[in-house]
Formats: structure tokens, sequence, C-alpha cells
């Protein structure tokens, strides 16, 4: 029996297969802008399990798989009670039945890992409290679409040591680059996933805490939220620990070059980033939520080939 492929983490997968998806990307982009017929999908479905709210997520993947001539069923924390309801081993087997695809948004790592276990048909991984494969592809897609080449792009992120950071970590340990995380003490990404990035040896890997140093020379300086799903009655405590590393236009101004901004979005405006800085000409979030769209359907192709 064949196989079945998920993507779960950036790390399952090999450069070479990662820059299929970003080629096959570009392909895709282009016919979907033209919004010419293509159907891959064609008498296929997809089912969106949601247990956290989302905008770009639901949006990008019913928009994509609806355009490749497929049906998306959205179901939304209230719906199936994941985990709760019955059994996430019973629902796989369940929903590997009707599908033909599954994108799922959960808290718990764990539970997206049961999920891909007792399923027959491919699980994307729409982020979980531990990761956020899709945004980190599209994310590398647009800084390649802006620079030209990803090769040792310095990355900085500013901020919590998040599931974002921890799929920027996983792509660096398939593609060269010059990642740095600055957040405050005690918000570092898992220890262990660190070490796992630095021996791997493929990028440069540095965790820091002074905000201003870490921005020089910076090709792109990224941030996120400072308190995430699920972490909300955290956010007025947070507010005051992460104060020092909000993206303004001082901080934008001590790379020493012309800088890129992203940001995976939803953005809490002067919290985490300006208002200024977002609306800035080197701010390019509108292109990476763009871009969700395009590099999951490329995932999604790849998945089903
Ligand atoms: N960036 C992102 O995943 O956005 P949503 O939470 O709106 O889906
Ligand atoms: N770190 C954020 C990312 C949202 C796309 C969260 O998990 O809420």
């Amino acid at each position: 029996m064949k196989k079945v492929k998920h993507f779960l983490h950036i790390s399952d997968y090999g450069s070479e297969e990662l820059w299929d998806i970003l080629n096959l990307s570009k392909e895709v982009k282009a016919k979907f802008r033209n919004r010419e017929d293509y159907t891959p999908f064609k008498n296929k479905s997809l089912a969106m399990i949601f247990a956290k709210p989302s905008a770009r997520t639901r949006v990008s993947f019913e928009t994509g798989f609806e355009w490749m001539g497929g049906h998306a069923l959205f179901l939304g924390p209230t719906d199936i009670g994941i985990g709760k309801r019955e059994a996430i081993k019973d629902i796989s087997r369940v929903f590997s039945r009707y599908n033909d695809m599954i994108m799922a948004r959960l808290f718990d790592h764990n539970h997206i890992l049961k999920l891909a276990e007792y399923s027959t048909i491919p699980i994307v991984n729409g982020l979980t409290d531990y990761n956020h494969p899709c945004q980190i592809m599209a994310d590398i897609f647009t800084v390649w679409e802006h620079l030209g080449n990803i090769e040792n792009v310095k990355i900085v992120y500013m901020g919590d040591g998040n599931n974002i950071v921890h799929s920027w970590l996983h792509l660096a340990m398939c593609f060269p680059l010059n990642f740095v995380c600055c957040c405050p003490k005690g918000y570092e990404p898992d220890k262990d996933l660190v070490k796992q990035s630095k021996d791997a040896g493929i990028s440069t890997i540095e965790i820091t805490h002074d905000p201003k140093s870490a921005v020089k020379d910076a090709d792109v300086i990224y941030t996120d939220v400072w308190a995430s799903m699920g972490q909300k009655d955290e956010a007025k405590a947070r507010e005051k620990i992460f104060k020092d590393f909000q993206v303004n236009e001082e901080l934008m101004a001590l790379t020493g070059k012309n800088t890129l901004f992203m940001h995976c979005l939803p953005a809490e405006r002067d919290r985490e980033v300006t208002d200024g800085v977002m609306e800035s000409d080197n701010s390019i979030v509108f292109d990476q939520a763009e871009n969700r769209l395009h590099v999951q359907n490329a995932i999604m192709i790849k998945l089903s080939e």
C-alpha cells in the first residue's frame, strides 16, 4: 500500500522536496492570479478542523481548494469537539472514509500527531501550540520573491519564542539561513529544538536578548503577537515583559540596511509592532498573507501525488 504523506513539520522534508514546493508555488500562483481553469482536486474534499480561531488559514485553504476544483468543509471549535466529544483516532478514521485530505488547527501538537497516525489520507498542519509549517513555507517563498535568493539571509525574529519560531528552526535545518531569535529571558523557543537545529549544521542559529544588537545587518525583521492563542489571559503581564522588543521605526533604523518587515498576522498594532512599521514601504505582510494561499495549494498538490 502507498504510504500516506502528511505535512506536519517542515523538517520532515529534505531541501530538494521543499524547493519543489516553492517552485510549484510560483507556478500555481501565476495560474491563480489569472483564475485559470485548474482542477487537480475535482470531486475531492478537504475537511478543515479548527479548534482555534482563524482568518487567513481558513479563507486561504478554502479558497485554494475550491479553486482547484474541490470542496472544503469548515468545522469550527464547537462542531466536532475534537478530543472532547470523541477520540481523535476515531475522527481520523471516520474522515479518512469521507474525505481526501484533512487540514487541522489544534492546540496540543500530540493531537495532530495522533490524527496523522490513524489517518489514511494526508494531514496538513494548520498550526498547533508547537509549530506553524504552512506559514513559514509561505514566508520563505515571500523572502525569495523579494530578495531573489534565500541563501544565508539574515532573519531576525523579535518577540516570543513560540510556534512561529519553531517552524523557522525547522526550516533552518533544511535551508542555510542566518536565523536570530531575540526574546526576553524565559521566553526562548524549545531548548531541544534549538540544539537540534544548531547540531544540524546547516544554518547559523542565535538566541539572544538584546534587540539593538540583534537587528544589525538584518535582511528581515519578523515579529508575532506577544501572547498567542491560548495565552491571551497573559497578555497584560506580557506587555511589560516584552515592551523593549517592540518593532518600531527606531529599531528598523538600527539594522544599517534596507530591511524588510514581516509578520504572520494577526498583528496587534502598537504592541509588538507600530502602526508606522506595518504601513511602511518595507512591510511585506500582505504579500506573506497572499502567499499562504499559493504555497498551501502547492503543498496539497504535492501531498496528493
Ligand atoms: N497567520 C495565520 O495563521 O493567521 P490566522 O490565525 O488568521 O489563520
Ligand atoms: N503565535 C500565533 C500565531 C498566529 C498565526 C498564535 O499561535 O496565536
